[in-house]
This record gives C-alpha cells, sequence and structure tokens, in this order.
C-alpha cells in the first residue's frame, strides 16, 4: 500500500445541467507510489487531461478523493490548493507555457521566488538544474529565442527547479520531433532518478510510452490497464 498518492473512484462529469452531460472519467481508483515514472495513455478523449488536471487541484473532480502524501486536496480552498501546487507539484505543458517576458532563468525560478528563496538558493538551484538539462548556455535567453526543445527543457527545469513531490506533464513531447522528444523524455527520465521525484505525464507516442515503467491506459473515461514493469 502506498500513501504518497491516493486516487480513489474519481469521477468528473462535464456540463452536468444540461441535456448532453460528457462523462470524462467513471470510478478511477489508482495508487502511485513515490518515484514512480508513469504514463497514462489512451485515445483522444479517453480522459488523460481531466485526470491530471483533476491530480493537480487546477480543476474539480464530481466524485472521489485525491490524497498527496497523506493530504486530501479534495475539496480544500483554492488558496490551499494553491499553496500546495507552489510548494508539492510541478507542471509540464504541451505548449511550454513560459512567461514569454522573463528569460529562461527568470522563468526557471519564478516559482523558487514564490515559495519565498533567497536570491543565492533560486541562482544555485537554477544552474544546477539548468546544468543536468544542458541549458546553461541559454539561460539568459528569451523564450522566443529559443527553439521548441529548449523551450521545453525550461519548462522542465522550471517544474523541478522548487523540488517538488510531483510533476505532471500533459503530453510534454506533443510538439516535439521524435528525436527531440526521445532526449526530453530521458532527461525527465534522469531527473526522476537522480532526485527522486515522482512524474506521471500523458502521451499518445510509443516510443514515449516506452519509457514509462508503470503504465495506466484510459478508455472512455475508464482505467482499461494498470501494469508495473522494470
Ligand atoms: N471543459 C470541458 N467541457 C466539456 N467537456 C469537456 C471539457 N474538457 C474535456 N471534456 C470532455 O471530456 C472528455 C475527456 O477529455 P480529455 O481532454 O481529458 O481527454 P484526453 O484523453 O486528454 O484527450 P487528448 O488525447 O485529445 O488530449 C472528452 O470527451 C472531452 O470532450
Ligand atoms: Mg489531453
Amino acid at each position: 500500500m502506498s500513501d504518497f498518492l491516493e486516487i480513489k473512484q474519481i469521477s468528473k462529469k462535464f456540463q452536468p445541467d444540461k441535456e448532453v452531460e460528457v462523462v470524462a472519467l467513471r470510478d478511477i481508483t489508482l495508487e502511485i507510489e513515490q518515484g514512480e515514472f508513469v504514463v497514462l495513455s489512451g485515445p483522444s478523449g479517453s480522459g488523460k487531461t481531466t485526470l491530471l488536471n483533476i491530480i493537480g487541484g487546477l480543476d474539480d473532480a464530481s466524485s472521489g478523493e485525491v490524497k498527496l502524501s497523506g493530504q486530501m486536496l479534495t475539496g480544500l480552498s483554492e488558496n490551499s490548493l494553491s499553496s500546495i501546487r507552489r510548494e508539492h507539484i510541478g507542471f509540464i505543458f504541451q505548449a511550454y507555457n513560459l512567461i514569454p517576458v522573463l528569460t529562461a532563468r527568470e522563468n526557471i525560478e519564478y516559482v523558487m521566488k514564490l515559495q519565498g528563496r533567497s536570491q543565492q538558493e533560486c541562482n544555485d538551484r537554477s544552474l544546477e538544474v539548468a546544468k543536468k538539462l544542458g541549458i546553461e548556455t541559454l539561460i539568459n535567453k528569451l523564450p522566443n529565442q529559443l527553439s521548441g526543445g529548449q523551450q521545453q527543457r525550461v519548462a522542465v527545469a522550471r517544474a523541478v527547479a522548487p523540488t517538488p513531490k510531483l510533476i505532471l506533464a500533459d503530453e510534454p513531447t506533443a510538439n516535439l520531433d521524435s528525436k527531440t522528444a526521445a532526449s526530453l523524455m530521458d532527461m525527465m527520465q534522469k531527473l526522476n532518478e537522480d532526485e527522486g521525484v515522482t512524474i506521471i505525464f500523458s502521451s499518445h507516442d510509443p516510443m514515449v510510452i516506452g519509457k514509462a515503467r508503470h503504465s495506466i491506459i484510459l478508455k472512455d473515461g475508464e482505467v482499461i490497464a494498470n501494469e508495473r514493469h522494470s
């Protein structure tokens, strides 16, 4: 039994008051252990984004519970959720979502600053993470001066720098060519191993899916496979 991330009987209905309600998730129960490298796959519309958003407290479930390290996230106020996100959860999105007016380094340090860390600590940590991801020569550039693959590495650095327990990544390689995608996944895997951060990502790409050691497949809002392999 893991007490790291517990997802219990999560259901999500969109437009419940309208005539055509959409059931995006049905009764999802999953356990994720600390340090796992997990993939969510399944056809378009199967509920991957919805589930990641609910795990990260970006969206509410219609019913069910999410617990992170024993703490119930479901039903918390927006204030409490945003503080849990800031301290414990990193996000990586398909479209990178870097702040365009900040340099790579400022993007990487943004959440650390919100956490109240000193400038020295932010500098040291952003440089450490940038080195691990091979982007230390790019940190003074603005996002629009970087390629897609470079921007996504900055986004990965930004997610991992504040030392979250959990990183959620929704199709992080969807906009990358296959070589860049493979290299990004190798880096995420290395961060997972080196820093022990639990990573859950979604993907459609068999090569990317194959990197994970815990594979969860959704279909029509239900878990149809849930397997761990070494
Ligand atoms: N805000 C919304 N309002 C209404 N329906 C929604 C909303 N967001 C998602 N849905 C519906 O919920 C279901 C699950 O969507 P979701 O985006 O989670 O799928 P997905 O697996 O991430 O798909 P993709 O691979 O295309 O990203 C779909 O039927 C979708 O149309
Ligand atoms: Mg999606």
